[in-house]
């Protein structure tokens, strides 16, 4: 016969298991979880099904849930009782981040706590940072200072990652200098320096409570149409010090993941985004796709294009498909 005969490789399971190049393992994922400032709720998210926002006093159940699966990272996104102006429940050294993060540290000391370094759900306006009173845009280097307390108060707390999502240019810098002038030198920033203005983000912004009241953020995230500009954003974060990429929304931006593998010696990280989860359950639970087959496809793609870590609301459930299954 004049062909290759691919389907050797692929005739049992074991000889695809054995030429497998990709897989998913519970190590690759970190698990968000939504706390609130405010006693008792546990309010599941209307377009995200299965994902709750958690009072501080009742989170720890979903700490354990989390770390009973498996999981050995989480991400806290805080609902503050109170937003101001320059967002100052983001720097509180008793905000509601900085107490989760006490908490989940005191519970179990070896579980990564990460930090998502940015003002949006602590602003009265939404933006992720402090607004200029004509133009209504955010001020770059005003904000600059905010973030860095907010740093260096998560890293006081206990927090093991810092992870920056407001965009601001020069933040990479500046937080590096915040957190080793207090004496935080071997905390690393993983850097969302790679973050598109989405609609992806749309289910977030209701669990976050965290929606701009005016305009969008089209003057901070990147346009989705560039892919040239990822890597100018990756140099730049690289220059300032970070030591670990995110790539954010992850599944329409799969080529991105690649460019920074590519281009980039960093551990990358895929952020499996609040959009991307709220469309693959809403289809599950109409029948129209195979909820476990998809959510693992969409794992490998991330992992296939290059990212090693993945942030997404499905971790829980990836440890148990994990648990009974081959992946
Ligand atoms: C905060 C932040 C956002 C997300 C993570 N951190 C929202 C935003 O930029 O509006 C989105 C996460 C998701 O959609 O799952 N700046």
């Amino acid at each position: 016969m004049n062909f290759d005969r691919h389907r050797r490789l692929r005739s049992s399971i074991n000889m695809r298991n054995m030429v497998r190049e990709t897989s998913i393992a519970k190590r690759d994922l970190i698990y968000p979880i939504f706390v609130v400032e405010k006693d008792d709720v546990k309010n599941e998210i209307a377009s995200m099904p299965g994902i709750y926002q958690w009072s501080l006093n009742i989170v720890e159940e979903e700490i354990k849930n989390a770390y009973d699966s498996g999981i050995r990272a989480i991400m806290f996104f805080g609902i503050p009782n109170h937003k101001d102006e320059c967002g100052t429940g983001a720097f509180d050294d008793d905000g509601v981040i900085q107490k989760a993060t006490r908490l989940a540290k005191s519970l179990y000391p070896d579980l990564l706590v990460l930090a998502d370094t940015c003002l949006c759900e602590y602003t009265d306006h939404g933006h992720c940072g402090v607004l200029d009173d004509h133009t209504h845009d955010v001020i770059n280097d005003e904000t600059l200072p905010l973030l860095v307390k907010t740093a260096v108060s998560q890293a006081k707390a206990g927090a093991d990652i810092i992870a920056p999502s407001n965009m601001m240019d020069g933040f990479v810098a500046e937080i590096r200098k915040g957190l080793d002038e207090a004496g935080f030198i071997n905390i690393p920033i993983m850097s969302y320096g790679i973050k598109y203005a989405s609609a992806f983000y749309g289910p977030f912004r209701d669990a976050a409570e965290s929606a701009p009241s005016h305009g969008d953020r089209k003057t901070y995230q990147m346009d989705p149409a560039n892919r040239l500009e990822a890597l100018r954003e990756l140099q730049s974060d690289e220059k300032e010090g970070c030591d670990m990429m995110i790539v954010k929304p992850a599944l329409s931006y799969l080529d991105i993941i690649r460019d920074v593998r590519n281009n980039s010696n960093l551990p990358i990280v895929a952020y499996n985004v609040s959009g991307e989860y709220s469309m693959t359950k809403a289809a599950a639970a109409n029948g129209w796709i195979d909820e476990e087959r998809v959510v693992m496809e969409q794992m490998l793609s991330m992992k296939r294009a290059g990212a090693d870590m993945i942030i997404t609301y499905f971790a829980k459930d990836i440890c148990n498909y994990i648990d009974k299954g081959e992946y």
